[in-house]
């Protein structure tokens, strides 16, 4: 029996369980193995009548749980859960989606699942869906890789592209937050910063040495205007927010003109692309869905399968 223990339960949990247990047959064959959710921890434990049964008070009561093997953290919290996580993963295998917890830690885990030979998978944080991390690091061991570009966020693609249909940007961001993809405060988005995390954890993996969100140059879109967007339209051509890295040591994340038909003119909404060059597989390009609940549930599936599977 695996069993297994869940630290938040918003979009992306719910969407794990959800696909879970539609396919629970097919991932209990996979791993030749039964798998049971034991216990659930969240914040606010009146809003969820439906799991009561699971819930337990304190990440405390899933540490010291000898028969959980495995944690999903999926809350997007830092600060007083680094701790917790730190201590958890001594014990217990961790899947993660929380992309600044892992950003701010991602160093200080690696060596603790290292030291404790836990399993530590965190690919929903990076590329949503778009199953990237266990791919990056084969293509680091097989490779010299010299430069990795990416769009990594869905906020950014459609406010852009909705101020290419003439919408202002204020308006646009409104509108994004309205239908979900951009978070109330949508800075996180906006000024790059979700880019940035993303970029500092691809590029310290095929680099294979630790780039902190500080040494990433960074700007957002706020500067661009609708005449700017007109401009490049005229040109055949459109603004992405693009993060990049090289084996020369650039970083950055800034607004740049692609054309519109090339690859990365065409990542659209919640979409993902990364593109990876190396010395001996070319130029690799990934590109899927970077956020949403399912697409997230399968992600996390996807790093469940990678520990557990036994074909
Ligand atoms: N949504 C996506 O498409 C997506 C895609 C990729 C990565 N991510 C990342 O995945 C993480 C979770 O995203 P989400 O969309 O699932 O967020 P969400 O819907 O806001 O859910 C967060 C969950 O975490 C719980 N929580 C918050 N603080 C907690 C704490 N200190 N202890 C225990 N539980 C706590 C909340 O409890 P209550 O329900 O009781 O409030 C809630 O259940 C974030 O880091 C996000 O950036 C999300």
């Amino acid at each position: 029996m695996i069993n297994v223990a869940l630290i938040g339960y918003g979009t992306v949990n719910s969407g794990f369980r959800e696909i879970f247990e539609e396919k629970r047959a097919e991932i209990e064959e996979a791993v030749d193995d039964q798998i049971k959710i034991k216990k659930i921890v969240v914040k606010h434990p009146e809003k969820h009548e439906d799991i009561k049964n699971l819930l337990v008070d304190r990440i405390e009561d899933i540490i010291d749980d000898e028969e959980i093997d495995l944690v999903i953290e999926a809350t997007g919290e830092v600060g007083p859960i680094e701790e917790d996580i730190k201590k958890l993963l001594e014990k217990k295998n961790l899947i993660t989606s929380n992309k600044a917890l892992v950003s701010k830690n991602f160093e200080e885990f690696e060596a603790i699942a290292k030291k404790y030979k836990r399993k530590f998978r965190f690919d929903a944080a990076v590329g949503g869906a778009v199953p990237t991390i266990e791919n990056l690091y084969t293509i680091r061991t097989l490779n010299d890789v010299k430069r990795v570009s990416g769009i990594f966020n869905g906020s950014c693609n459609f406010v852009l592209s909705k101020m290419e249909e003439g919408i202002d940007f204020d308006t646009a961001v409104k509108e994004a937050q309205k239908l979900g993809f951009a978070e109330l405060d949508p800075s996180n988005d906006i000024d790059g910063l979700d880019s940035m995390r993303k970029l500092r954890l691809a590029a310290s993996i095929l680099f294979n040495k630790p780039i902190k969100e500080e040494n990433i140059d960074l700007e957002g879109i706020r500067k661009i205007t609708n005449e700017d967007i007109e401009e490049a339209k005229a040109n055949k051509q459109r603004y992405k927010l693009i993060a990049y890295g090289d084996d020369e040591g650039t970083y950055r994340v800034r607004p740049e003109l692609v054309d519109i038909d090339s690859n990365f003119g065409k990542i659209k909404d919640n979409e993902n692309i990364f593109q990876i060059e190396t010395s001996n597989a070319k130029i690799l390009t990934f590109i899927g869905p970077g956020a949403g609940k399912r697409e997230t549930g399968f992600a996390i599936l996807n790093d469940f399968l990678n520990i557990y599977r036994i074909r």
